[in-house]
């Protein structure tokens, strides 16, 4: 049986939740145990299905994997194979083509399979191999196969990014901290998962700075040593039920979270009528007055994160106002508009942007989660709208989001899993 999620909509939310540790922090820290020669521990690992992959492809490549409990894993790469790529598994997710950086640092060589992930139209790596080439490397095109060798070795190199990609920026790091020499990355991206990994490498001994802003500056260390690390709060995870709580109304306490990683997600509820306030790690939101529409500009950080996007689009559909998003960092993330519109949502796509009727009266209906994000989108227009919601497409939701139903049903919804998780 294909497993679903039902939601039963209509009720207020309240309660509390802790965040899990950011699935795409924990990715490339993941694979940059490859650069270290002895044991590291990684805590706060976020029990989702693309870690549990990553962690699979670690041990299929000779790597040894130890889980000291279902958040923290002991990773030990020193045996590893770099020709053990396991395609069938580095296919499942985007984050795999982190091992380039990775192997490329550590042995000189690399391959893997096309990466997958979540399908927002093109999605090439032109930025990660010109990092890769301005290091010293050479590029063997192969149509199902991306591969990369330094039989020179990497030498450090300044290199300007076209767009602040976030891929390229940690691929690019991860080649870099073991290369000779200095490396500039310039117009880099300046996510919170760009840093994360920026300190896990120097705990292990790598000089990495500027992390977090445009411009980060590498100079090659000769050995990385194990650390213990634990991997920053996910803003997205955050930000998702914040977005569910201010549609539904009510009060919701985050704990475990940074509330300057959720700064623009603050701001743009704020303006739509939640009131927001935060100390320490802990953040509340509440919602009891009518949301306000607004428009959103899906930008790169600290901008409004285009992760978060569709999770607002439900939002403003019941928004008195309406609103538009406009998407600038993918080509195409709308499909999970005509689900939304199974829904009674009056949207329109033109180009980059979606223009979303306010007012609207969302009721339940068979609905698919087109991708990761897309499903948490269609959760929440479930617990706004009157009536029963199917969701199909659960494997995408359980690649980012733990114990989804869990945490909703702490704050009283009506959420079920049907049909068993995908192993
Ligand atoms: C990361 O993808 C995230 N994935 C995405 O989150 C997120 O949407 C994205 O960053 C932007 O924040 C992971 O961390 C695993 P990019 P990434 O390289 O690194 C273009 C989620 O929901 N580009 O910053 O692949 C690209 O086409 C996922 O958790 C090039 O043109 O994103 C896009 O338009 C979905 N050439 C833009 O840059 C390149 O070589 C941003 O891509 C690389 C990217």
């Amino acid at each position: 049986m294909i497993p679903f999620i039902t939601v039963r909509g209509g009720r207020r939310l309240s309660g509390e939740i802790t965040v899990c540790g950011m699935k795409n922090a924990a990715l490339p820290i993941l694979f940059a145990s490859i650069l270290v020669r002895d044991s590291v521990t990684i805590e706060n690992l976020p029990p989702v299905t693309d870690i549990q992959t990553t962690l699979r492809i670690l041990a299929a490549m000779g790597a040894r994997v130890d889980m000291l409990s279902p958040t923290t894993a002991r990773v030990n790469a020193a045996d590893l194979d770099p020709d053990a790529v396991p395609p069938d598994l580095t296919t499942r997710l985007r984050g795999s083509s982190y091992l380039l950086g990775a192997c490329l640092g550590r042995f000189g060589r690399a391959f893997t399979g096309l990466p997958g992930g979540c399908d927002f139209g093109v999605r090439p790596l032109d930025q990660h191999f010109r990092i890769f080439t301005a290091l010293g490397a050479e590029c063997e095109p192969d149509a199902n196969l991306l591969r990369v060798r330094a039989p020179r070795g990497l030498r450090g190199a300044a290199v300007r990014l076209s767009f602040p990609s976030v891929g390229a920026t940690l691929n690019g790091i991860l080649a870099a901290a073991t290369a000779e020499g200095t490396t500039v990355i310039e117009n880099a991206a300046r996510e919170p998962h760009v840093a994360d990994l920026a300190a896990f490498l120097n705990a292990c001994g790598a000089d990495i700075s500027g992390a977090g802003t445009s411009e980060i500056r590498i100079h090659g260390a000769k050995i990385l040593r194990g650390c213990r690390h634990a991997v920053i709060p996910d803003m997205i995870e955050a930000g998702t039920y914040m977005a569910a709580v201010a549609g539904t109304g009510g009060r919701l306490r985050l704990r475990s979270v940074d509330p300057a990683h959720l700064a623009a997600v603050s701001e743009k509820l704020t303006a739509m009528g939640a009131q927001i306030s935060a100390s320490g790690d802990r953040l509340t939101l509440c919602r009891t007055s009518p949301l306000l529409g607004a428009d959103i500009e899906a930008l790169p950080y600290p901008l409004f994160p285009t992760d978060m996007q569709p999770q607002f689009a439900p939002l403003l559909c019941l928004s008195s106002g309406g609103g538009r998003i406009c998407e600038h960092v993918w080509e195409s993330r709308f499909r999970y508009v005509p689900e939304l519109c199974r829904m009674g949502a009056e949207i329109r796509v033109d180009g980059r942007c979606a223009f979303i009727r306010g007012g609207a009266k969302l009721t339940g209906a068979d609905v698919a989660a087109t991708d990761l994000r897309a499903g948490a989108a269609m959760v929440i227009a479930g617990l706004c709208a009157g009536g029963s919601t199917r969701i199909t497409g659960v494997e995408h939701i359980d690649r980012g989001y733990p114990d989804l139903e869990a945490k909703l049903q702490s704050l009283g919804a009506d959420v079920r899993r049907v049909g068993a998780r995908e192993p």
